[in-house]
């Protein structure tokens, strides 16, 4: 019966942790931003496990990479399961990579026991998840489900000016593959939650029924550049004070209602010089919430902030989208097919709506999508110190391979 089958947990976390060594840092994280050689470096050995476990291969236009394990339908559409190996610049070992072993492991246990799916089986990895070196975040998912070109994406632009299709290409990820337009039968994403709660109940299994909706802006704050000595402060246009008042409001925002968060993490002050003062600043807003209306009031009230202190201090204040998505409503009958593996295996679990982004939030799109959720240590992540329990991690893959199973059919092996 599928009920008693196990994926090897000894196995899935020594992927992770030797995954990790790509990139290490000394906190214990993992820097691998996407489409660096240590990216390259991280698809190499991602590649190789896929193929040593007899996965077919392929790489599309935006460096998506897809190992395709067959069935007895053999043309038929796949269930895929994956995450991504990206991760933030002060990064974690499970954010991302957590889904991508765990996909693997499930082909790798189904290797073990000698099962034939019905339907074929796809390990996927999706490039630039994290949008922390280009935009549009979740981008190479997106563009996969037609959320946004592959032209966008390959045109997107770092700090330093590098095209995301030159990176790609630099690191001999730019692939043949189309991209998208194909059919998917199912497609689950095990991820670590990133937040405190499947801790704090004592839950080992998150069933995802859907995500945040999210919405991020470039704010640009035009002054004066000008002597910090000789300038008086009533005649001075000073962009970063402009700035500060518009980051208090975006706080102020978020906290308005339970659900909505207003973050801003990046910034860049210029000219940056402790004896100038600031003539631009330019930071970036994300705002989520559980419906469009909460997004629309947060950016309504960002807007009327930076008209009335663009008035107040002299300043001249653009706020220009960079991304939006609705919140997202996973498909019943695969979060149903979660919350039965979980029941099945005797999980302790939970449904959770995840406030973190995902690239099954776009896949959802085009294929009846889930995610399945377990704990991390104190619910922190996007943080070195990001900390995961190998029994919680073997749990979602044990049942990520009951859902596996549930859709793409098994042999009499079973
Ligand atoms: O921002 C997010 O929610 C995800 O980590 N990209
Ligand atoms: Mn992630
Ligand atoms: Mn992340």
């Amino acid at each position: 019966m599928s009920a008693d089958i196990r994926i090897n947990a000894e196995r899935l976390w020594d992927s992770l942790m030797q995954m990790a060594k790509i990139g290490a840092t000394p906190k214990g994280g993992v820097k691998r931003l996407t489409l660096t050689e240590l990216d390259r470096q991280g698809r190499e050995l991602f590649v190789s496990w896929c193929k040593d476990a007899g996965l077919a291969v392929s790489v599309d236009g935006v460096g998506n990479i897809f190992a395709r394990r067959n069935g007895r339908a053999a043309g038929a559409a796949p269930v895929v399961s994956g995450s991504h190996l990206d991760t933030q610049p002060s990064g974690g070992r499970f954010d991302g990579c957590y889904g991508v072993m765990a996909a693997l492991e499930v082909a790798r246990s189904l290797n073990d026991r000698g099962i034939e799916t019905e339907l074929p089986f796809e390990v996927a990895m999706w490039t630039n998840e994290e949008g922390s070196r280009f935009l549009p975040v979740m981008g190479a998912s997106g563009a996969f489900a037609g959320v946004h070109t592959v032209e966008e994406v390959l045109s997107g632009r770092d700090v330093d000016g590098i095209a995301f299709g030159d990176a790609l290409r630099a690191i001999g990820y730019a692939g043949a593959a189309p991209v998208g337009g194909r059919p998917l039968a199912a497609y689950f994403e095990a991820h670590i939650e990133q937040g405190p709660i499947l801790e704090n109940t004592g839950n080992t299994v998150g069933v995802v029924t859907g995500a945040l909706g999210q919405r991020w802006f470039e704010v640009t704050v035009g002054g004066m550049d000008a002597h910090a000595g000789p300038t008086p402060m009533h005649l001075r246009r000073d962009a970063l004070l402009g700035a500060s008042f518009l980051i208090q409001e975006v706080n102020r925002l978020g906290k308005a209602t339970e659900h909505a968060r207003g973050t801003v993490g990046m910034i860049a002050n210029r000219p940056n010089s402790r004896n100038v003062v600031p003539g631009e600043t330019v930071f970036s807003v994300d705002f989520r919430d559980t419906d469009v209306a909460g997004l629309d009031r947060m950016e309504q009230g960002l807007r009327e902030a930076s008209a009335r202190i663009a008035t107040e201090q002299r300043l001249d204040i653009g706020v220009r989208q960079t991304i939006f998505f609705p919140p997202c409503h996973f498909d019943q009958a695969c979060v149903a097919a979660v919350r039965a593996g979980a029941a099945r295996l005797g999980y302790r679990h939970m449904d959770i709506v995840s406030g973190a982004g995902h690239d099954a939030v776009y896949i959802a799109r085009v294929a009846p999508t889930a995610m399945i959720f377990v704990p991390c240590e104190g619910g922190i992540s996007h943080n070195e110190i990001e900390n995961a329990k190998p029994e919680d991690l073997a749990a979602g893959c044990n049942v990520l391979l009951q859902a596996v199973l549930a859709k793409a059919g098994a042999s009499s092996f079973l």
